[in-house]
Order: C-alpha cells, then sequence, then structure tokens
C-alpha cells in the first residue's frame, strides 16, 4: 500500500504557545511516527510576510518555530522538514496556479472577506490595507500542498476553506491541462475533534491575537506565573468547583491522563483551592515539557545545527518538487526549444 502524504505548514509569527502545541504539534509529530504516513511540515515563511512586516521578528520566529519541532522529537529521517522559502519551485507554481485560479473565489475567503468587512464597518475604503499577498494567500497554500502531492492536510477549523480552495484549483489544473492523467493531487482536509481547543488565560481561545497565550518553553518560574494569571471565579477553597467551566481544567485535562483526570474531576468536587488547582497544572506541563525545553535551549545556542537539518528537509523536498514543477511547466507550454 502506498502511504499517505500528510501536510503541514506552519507561519512563522509569534512564539509558539500551550496551544500551538496541544492542537497542532504533538498531534504533528505522532502522525510522523506512524508507518503509513509520509509527513511533510514546514516553515510557512512567504506566509509570514503577509502577517508582519518586522524582519527581525520574521527571522527570530522561524528559528524558535524549528527549535520547536526539533525538541519536541520530530524525526528529520521520518518526516520532512522544510522552510517554504528554500523551495524554489513553490513561487513558480503559484504564479501558474495564479493564471488559473478564478478571482472570485479568492473574493470568496474568509480571511480576506473579514478584512473588507472590517474596513467597511469602520467607514473605511473597502481595500484599505489589504495586500495582493492577503488577498492571493490561498494560492500559495495550495502550492504548498500540491507541490508535495499531499493527500491529507491537517488543520484547524479556520484553514478548511483554503485546503478546499486548493483541491478547486488542482481540479481545474489537471481539467485544462492533463488530458491523460491529472498531475496535482486533490487534496483533504483533516480536522482533528479529539484535538482540544485549549482556553487561554482569559478563558477564550489560546491565541495570539487575544494576548491570552502560554509560551510553550517559558522558564519554570514564569510558567507558573503565567498559569497564575488564568483567570478563576472567586469561589473559597472548600466550595465544590465546577471543572467544565474552568480553563484550569480545560488545560489540566488537555496534558492528563484519563486517570489523572479523574483524580482532578474528583478534587473540584472536593473544593480543591484555586491555588492547588493551578499549582497541579504547572507540575503536569513542566512534567511534559521540561526535557524539552532543555533541548530546545540548546538547540537555540546552535543555529547552525537547526540550519544543517534544514537544509537536509529542503533537499529531500526539492527531490520531489523539482520534477513536478518540470512536468507542470511542459504541461502549460514552458519548457525548452531543443
Ligand atoms: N495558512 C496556514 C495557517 O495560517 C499555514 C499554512 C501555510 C499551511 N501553508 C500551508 C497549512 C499548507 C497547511 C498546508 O495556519
Amino acid at each position: 500500500m502506498s502511504k499517505q502524504r500528510v501536510l503541514t505548514g506552519i507561519t512563522t509569527t509569534g512564539t509558539p504557545h500551550l496551544g500551538n502545541y496541544v492542537g497542532a504539534i504533538r498531534p504533528a509529530i505522532a502522525a510522523s511516527r506512524e508507518a503509513t504516513n509520509e509527513t511533510f511540515y514546514f516553515l510557512a515563511d512567504y506566509h509570514a510576510l503577509i502577517k508582519c512586516q518586522d524582519p527581525a521578528a520574521v527571522h527570530q520566529s522561524g528559528m524558535e518555530i524549528a527549535a520547536t519541532w526539533l525538541a519536541l522529537g520530530l524525526d528529520i529521517n521520518n518526516a520532512t522538514f522544510y522552510r517554504q522559502s528554500d523551495i524554489r519551485e513553490i513561487p513558480e507554481l503559484t504564479w501558474i496556479l495564479n493564471c488559473v485560479c478564478a478571482k472570485g473565489l479568492m473574493n470568496r475567503a474568509h480571511a480576506y472577506k473579514a478584512s473588507v468587512d472590517a474596513n467597511i464597518a469602520d467607514g473605511e475604503d473597502a481595500d484599505k490595507a489589504i495586500t495582493m499577498g492577503l488577498f492571493s494567500y490561498p494560492v500559495l497554500m495550495a502550492a504548498d500542498i500540491l507541490m508535495f502531492g499531499a493527500n491529507k492536510v491537517p488543520v484547524g477549523k479556520d484553514q478548511i476553506q483554503h485546503v478546499e480552495m486548493a483541491r478547486d484549483i488542482a481540479q481545474r489544473f489537471n481539467h485544462l491541462f492533463c488530458k491523460k492523467e491529472p498531475l496535482l493531487t486533490l487534496p483533504d482536509y483533516q480536522v482533528d475533534d479529539n484535538v482540544a481547543v485549549l482556553q487561554g488565560l482569559d478563558g477564550r481561545k489560546m491565541s495570539k491575537s487575544y494576548g491570552n497565550t502560554i509560551p510553550l518553553f517559558l522558564p519554570e518560574k514564569q510558567l507558573q506565573k503565567q498559569i497564575n494569571k488564568i483567570v478563576t471565579n472567586l469561589q473559597e477553597p472548600g466550595e465544590p468547583k465546577d471543572p467544565d467551566t474552568s480553563t484550569v481544567f480545560q488545560i489540566y485535562q488537555a496534558f492528563a491522563s484519563a486517570e489523572q483526570t479523574a483524580e482532578m474531576r474528583q478534587a473540584y468536587a472536593d473544593g480543591i483551592g484555586w491555588g492547588d488547582a493551578k499549582k497541579r497544572l504547572f507540575a503536569l506541563i513542566n512534567a511534559e515539557v521540561g526535557e524539552a525545553r532543555e533541548r530546545y535551549n540548546e538547540l537555540l545556542a546552535r543555529p547552525d545545527d537547526i540550519e544543517d537539518m534544514l537544509q537536509q528537509g529542503a533537499t529531500k523536498a526539492r527531490a520531489i518538487s523539482q520534477p513536478l514543477l518540470e512536468q507542470v511547466r511542459r504541461a502549460v507550454g514552458i519548457y525548452g526549444f531543443r
């Protein structure tokens, strides 16, 4: 049986937090260990430029994200781990796909529409501060996916539409240019309902845009401090508490075994104080990420090694992207005269 190609990108903005870990990184690393999968994970640094025009921040975030995945045990002999911008074929494919992608399809993209709606609501010009990068973002993402013949694309719910668009674009390309055999593989998105969407300090979804995150590799003391900031109600120790409306419990559960979760549930019923519940949460998280944190700090001190690993990944990735792009170019009529 041929392996499933599983591919996902991580936009290089910000520092990885517990929500990224639970929702994306941990399941992705688990998937990379399954023998039936061939996994492709990459730093989506061209995507970062859409959201961030601070060169130092883009660069730093890329390094932190690479170190995070490696520290958490991503095995580069197993997964293909690379930087989007090292794969020169991706922007080339993006252009070719731009030429088959209907503008109307992009008009319907949620991220773009949300920006337009916000402008209109503010009484501004509809296109204010909207770059072509934001508008055509899904085409670049389609190139990322189609370049490697991905079958499954694990994403958050907000990205489902983009994977569907990649599928539409591939279909259109195949229809126009591949009379015999389709060149581009139609991808499916994969949204894992068993994976928790973690709550942040204020109880809303943990997200950089809400400023409510707990960074993954904070030094111990700061991690404890940050956990202490999780908002709770005003119930006193001794009062029974409802685990199902508690952010502390929700995060605890994402790290706990079934048994530990049941014990914590009982502790809530027995009136555990918030301070104690937070101490237990800290201990649990710290036990899961402590060793990786050390590896992370060691890796960040050796950027050359990170670079070497990414270059190995790029070499592996380009062994796929170069021949596919050749075929795509040929299909559209761009090749030598000899
Ligand atoms: N757009 C995705 C996000 O912001 C990141 C991404 C870029 C991606 N290219 C991709 C995800 C290809 C899956 C496949 O989360």
